[in-house]
């Protein structure tokens, strides 16, 4: 497994890939923020500079005070959000940052309560998990709480 690798996607993945872009488009761009809302992709525009990659089509929804690195790919029904949501966030919540080549799998939950939860360059978050702390870089996690399960290989450069 490299860095570089993205799992390919066809014509219906392509354009939500394109839709969620759209939304930094001036004037139309509320409009297709609205539209992937109701199909329950919520990707906030300012929380990435080069869009995520979205293997497949089906929700996902990720909290405003989420930054995203570069090639960061998330499967379908990925979930980031604040942990005590029955409460007003906490004075200490700054949010998460999920950095350069990290891959949410299908189900992910990244939850966070204080300070800043975040997900190492190049780790990936297995399928299902529950992920309630930082990583490290080019780590595997899973399980629910997730633990570390693995290493991955760092790219060559
Ligand atoms: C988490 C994951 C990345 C780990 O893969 P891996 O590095 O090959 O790890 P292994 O399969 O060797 O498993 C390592 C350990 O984690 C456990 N594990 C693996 N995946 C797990 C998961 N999703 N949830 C809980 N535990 C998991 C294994 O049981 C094993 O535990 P053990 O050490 O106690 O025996 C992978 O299992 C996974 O979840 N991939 C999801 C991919 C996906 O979303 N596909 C959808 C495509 S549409």
């Amino acid at each position: 497994m490299t860095s570089t690798f993205q799992t390919p996607v066809g014509p219906a993945e392509n354009l939500q890939m394109k839709l969620v872009q759209a939304q930094k488009l001036p004037g139309v761009g509320p409009l297709v923020r609205m539209v992937l809302k109701l199909r329950g992709v919520q990707i906030p525009p300012h929380t990435f500079t080069q869009r995520p990659h979205l293997p497949h089509v089906g929700p996902i929804v990720v909290h405003e005070k989420t930054r995203f690195g570069k090639n960061v790919t998330l499967f379908h029904n990925v979930t980031i959000g604040r942990g005590n949501v029955w409460e007003e966030p906490h004075p200490d919540f700054e949010g998460f940052q999920i950095n350069d080549h990290a891959v949410l799998c299908a189900g992910a939950v990244i939850v966070g309560t204080k300070g800043t939860v975040t997900v190492g360059e190049g780790t990936v978050v297995g399928a299902n998990a529950v992920l309630t702390q930082s990583t490290g870089d080019w780590e595997v996690w899973a399980g629910s709480p997730a633990r570390k399960v693995g290493e991955r290989s760092r790219p060559v450069s």
